[in-house]
């Protein structure tokens, strides 16, 4: 897969959302080859190493692509304050996306906190049909709601403390969504405890699953072994890159 790295502009930085950042970057030679579930590579002001941010919507005709993040640490704090007008130096599209060549399957995206924003490009390929679970700590934590309301059949939104939507977990509602709905295809983001869980729940019910990992990064095209994840190869464990070879698996071949 081809990809791009020059200085690309803020076009648009929405900040009516205090609990995320939320970015349109004006870069069209990516965003021509962007596919939902890649992600782009940043440079930060400061740091060696790049920051990994998915790829949360594209827009070909326009050129741009959006962003959507929180702060973690120096360098998404520097990325917060990037106003419109600013350019970012961005390699990418980097990593394999989902493969969305059977929208017309009956589908579910699980989404967890910052693993939200990778699957909204992805819902929206299902026209409309496909449902969505979100999950976030709090109210406070909370994004992207009122746009998988827009693209999904229907939205479940859910918190760890009850402050929003349903307590609890999203994994405390998968068993009980797909015996009750039937779905052919999970797909899912977030935290690794949540995917291992929604891994489990989909395989003990027969049910195809794809994750989209969040490990760590250096260079992010697959020349180091930063993000090496385990898993299952002709019955037998072996390494790959997430940056490369994912972030997107197929759940049956990592060794949780
Ligand atoms: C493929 C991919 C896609 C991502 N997409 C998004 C996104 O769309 N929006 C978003 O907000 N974040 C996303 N992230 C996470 C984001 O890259 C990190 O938050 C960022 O790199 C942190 O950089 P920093 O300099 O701000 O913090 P650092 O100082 O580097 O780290 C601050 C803290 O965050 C932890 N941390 C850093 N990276 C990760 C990670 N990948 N997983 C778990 N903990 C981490 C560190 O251990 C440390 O405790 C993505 C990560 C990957 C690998
Ligand atoms: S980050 Fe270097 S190989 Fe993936």
């Amino acid at each position: 897969m081809p990809y791009y790295q020059d200085d690309y502009k803020i076009e648009e930085n929405d900040t009516s959302n205090s609990s995320c950042f939320d970015i349109q970057v004006y870069c069209p030679e990516i965003a021509n080859a962007a596919k939902a579930g890649q992600f782009v590579h940043i440079q930060c002001e400061g740091k060696i190493l790049r920051r990994p941010i998915s790829i949360c919507e594209i827009d070909k005709k326009a050129g741009t692509i959006r962003l959507v993040f929180d702060i973690r640490g120096d360098g998404t704090r520097w990325l917060s304050k990037q106003e419109e007008g600013a350019f970012l130096n961005i390699l990418g599209p980097l990593g394999n996306g989902f493969n969305l060549n059977e929208t017309a399957k009956k589908a579910l995206f699980v989404g967890g906190g910052m693993g939200v924003p990778p699957l909204l490009e992805a819902a929206k390929a299902f026209k409309g049909k496909a449902d969505a679970i979100l999950g976030f700590k709090c109210i406070d934590n909370s994004m992207l709601i009122d746009d998988f309301n827009d693209v999904c059949s229907k939205v479940i939104v859910m918190s760890d403390d009850g402050s929003l939507g349903e307590k609890g977990f999203v994994t405390s509602l998968l068993c009980d969504r797909i015996t009750k709905n039937k779905y052919d295809v999970v797909y899912s983001c977030g935290p690794t405890a949540m995917l291992k869980s929604v891994s489990e729940i989909t395989l003990e019910n027969n049910i195809a699953c794809f994750v989209s990992m969040e490990e760590r990064m250096a260079c992010g095209v697959g020349a180091c072994l930063v993000c090496a994840c385990k898993v299952k190869e002709n019955d037998k464990e072996a390494y790959k890159h997430v940056c490369k070879d994912g972030p997107v698996f197929n759940a049956k071949e990592i060794v949780w």
